[in-house]
This record gives C-alpha cells, structure tokens and sequence, in this order.
C-alpha cells in the first residue's frame, strides 16, 4: 500500500512542553498553541511551581500571552520537592489548578535543585494522589554521578521506579521522555496505570548526532540520546499501537548564547515543528496510521479527558524549517533548523 500525501487526525495536545516564563513566554506558547490544543505544562521555573497560588498565577500568564485567534488550555502541574504538602497538592488538584505532579530527583536536570532527594520523603504525597488519582509526572534519571549519563535512566529504573510501581500500584504514572529500550519494555510490561512519553528528538536521531564531527549542543538534552538500539526501540513502541505510549515533545527551549556555550544548557526546542517531525517518523516506520492514537488519543484517555473537536491536517509537502525563531528578545535554534521538513501541518478541519 503507498502511503498517503494527506491525512488528518483529531487536534493533538503536548503531554509535556517548558513554556518558559517572563519575556520568552509568549513566542513559544503560541508555537506550542498553534499546533497543540492542550498541554501538560512543567513547573520548573526558578522558583519552581510548588503552591495552588503559583500554578493558579503561571496558568495566568500563560493565558495572557496566548494570541487572541488561538485556542489553548494549559494543564498546569505541580513540582514536587522534599516538603511537599498532601493538602496543598491534592486541593490543587481538586480544584482543577493541577493535572499532575512532576517529580524531579534532586540536581538531575534544569532547575531541579529543590527537587526530591530520596523517593521516601514523599511517599505521603504519593499516597495522598494514588487515592485521588492524581498522575505523577517522572523524570526517569539517578543523579547518583557514579553512574554513567547513559545509564542514568536503566539504573532509576531498578532503583526507584520498580520501587514506585510495587508500593503504589494504583498510582497512575508517566514516565517522562522515555530515551530507553529498558524503559520501553519496562512500561509495557507494566499495569494499566503506568504510561510514557516519547519526544520527537529522541525518535530522530542518536547520542551519535550529538559528535557528529564535533560538539553540537543543540542536540544536548536530558535524559540524553541514547545508542541507536534504544531509538530504533522507542520508535518501535510508539508506532506499535499500544495505548501506554503518548506525545509529549519536552521542548526546552534555552537562548542560543545559553546552548552554544562552554556549559551548554540541556534541550532542545521543538515546538515549531513538533507535529511534522512526528509525522516524518510514522512515515518512515510505515505507520501514519498510527500517528492519531499516538499523538490525539492515547493521552486524552489516560488523563481522563475527552479527545479534542476538530482534526488536523497534514500533507506531504516540504517546507523550510527556519535557522533560527525569535521569542520576545530571545533567538532560539529549532529542532531541524535548517532542513526541510518532508511534512507540513496546513490547518484544521471539522
Ligand atoms: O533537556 C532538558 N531540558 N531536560 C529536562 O529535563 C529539562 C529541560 C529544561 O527545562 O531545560
Ligand atoms: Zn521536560
């Protein structure tokens, strides 16, 4: 069968994006805002989003960077450190303020230094959302620098997420930016419950691309890119159908100073061109038909919330992918800068 040239799918959300705040905030909501319906926004500002009132202020300025011919509903999130409050966190869930908490092991990643030292300093918390059936958000890396960075997500995965699983069964969790055949196999051979996202810059390429003839740092993110064993694995899980795997981009967008840098800062920003990248690898693996379950409905259904009206429209046409994109004062390096994108998303239908 030739694959198609056009096809649509229900209006996708981003089950994972950095928003950003202050005067990048509002280039890259509405990059996000343009393509995704929802999002699922995290909370690592500086100081983090740790109270109802925070989560209740950033959803805020959020909405008042939207532009006003965009439709968009950000699904906050709160960040857990050490101290968090059962109360707190499930009133603001209660409340609609949060969709899910975010856990960040302490200093793993950016902005993550008030994150959780150890796993049994919120296993209160944890009860308290198994019960109200608030989803934990998981960066999947041990910070413990005796481990390799490329092992970092395998060894949490045998030293906390095994250990969240057992004691929480009921727990609904995601497990973030899954970079791992390890992780992969690990989701799918677990409950109901236990979910992953998968971004598009961990489906394209491998931890090789980050040496490709030199030090590139926009290819720099956290959890690394793997050996490419591991991508063929993940685009092997999210083409495969399964209902556990979903979108989220993780885009993390930093000041091109920030990136090209002598201490480069991790992430890479995808926003712009989100949809067409994934669409590029379910076309490659065969699989545009499975692109709609990936990308509009496999989420919706593990947060519990209706799929989105309207469908989007994807046609196999190139288009140029800009070097660079301006938010407010900043200059940001997109993912594929540069290249051509083989798809390109054209509008919406009913
Ligand atoms: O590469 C990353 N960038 N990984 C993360 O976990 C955080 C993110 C950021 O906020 O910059
Ligand atoms: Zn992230």
């Amino acid at each position: 069968m030739t694959a198609p040239d056009r096809i649509t799918i229900a209006r996708p959300d981003d089950w994972h994006v950095h928003l950003r705040d202050g005067d990048m905030l509002s280039g890259v909501v509405n990059a996000t805002a343009r393509q995704f319906s929802r999002a699922i926004v995290m909370p690592n500002l500086a100081p983090p989003v740790t109270t109802i009132a925070a989560g209740k202020a950033y959803r805020d300025r959020i909405m008042a960077a939207l532009s006003k011919d965009l439709t968009f509903t950000p699904l906050m999130t709160a960040y857990l450190t050490d101290g968090a409050d059962a109360d707190e966190i499930i009133g603001g869930f209660n409340q609609g303020v949060f969709a899910a908490c975010k856990l960040y092991p302490a200093n793993a990643t950016t902005n993550s230094s008030h994150g959780v030292t150890d796993i049994s300093k919120i296993s209160g918390v944890l009860e308290a959302m198994q019960k109200a059936g608030m989803p934990l958000l998981v960066h999947g890396e041990v910070t413990d620098p005796h481990i390799d960075i490329f092992d970092r997500e395998a060894v949490f995965i045998d030293r906390v997420m095994s250990g969240i699983a057992k004691d929480f069964p009921e727990l609904k969790v995601v497990f973030e930016h899954i970079t791992t055949s390890d992780a992969a196999d690990f989701v799918a051979s677990a409950g109901p419950n236990i979910a992953a996202t998968i971004t598009p810059h961990h489906l394209a390429f491998s931890r090789n691309a980050i040496f490709q003839g030199g030090i590139r740092p926009h290819y720099y993110c956290l959890p690394i890119a793997k050996r490419e064993t591991h991508r063929l694995a993940l685009r092997k899980a999210a083409t495969s159908g399964s209902a556990k795997f979903f979108l989220g981009t993780d885009s993390a967008p930093h000041d091109i100073t920030r990136k090209e840098n002598a201490c480069g800062c991790a992430g890479l920003y995808n926003s712009p061109f989100a949809i067409e990248s994934y669409a590029k690898t379910f076309d490659e693996e065969n699989a545009l038909d499975k692109l709609e379950a990936f990308a509009s409905l496999n989420g919706p259904d593990f947060y519990g919330l209706p799929v989105n009206p309207g469908r989007m429209v994807l046609e196999r046409r190139p288009s140029d992918v800009p070097k660079t994109v301006a938010a407010g004062p900043h200059t940001l390096v997109p993912f594929m800068a540069g290249e051509i994108s083989p798809w390109t998303f054209t509008g919406f239908e009913n």
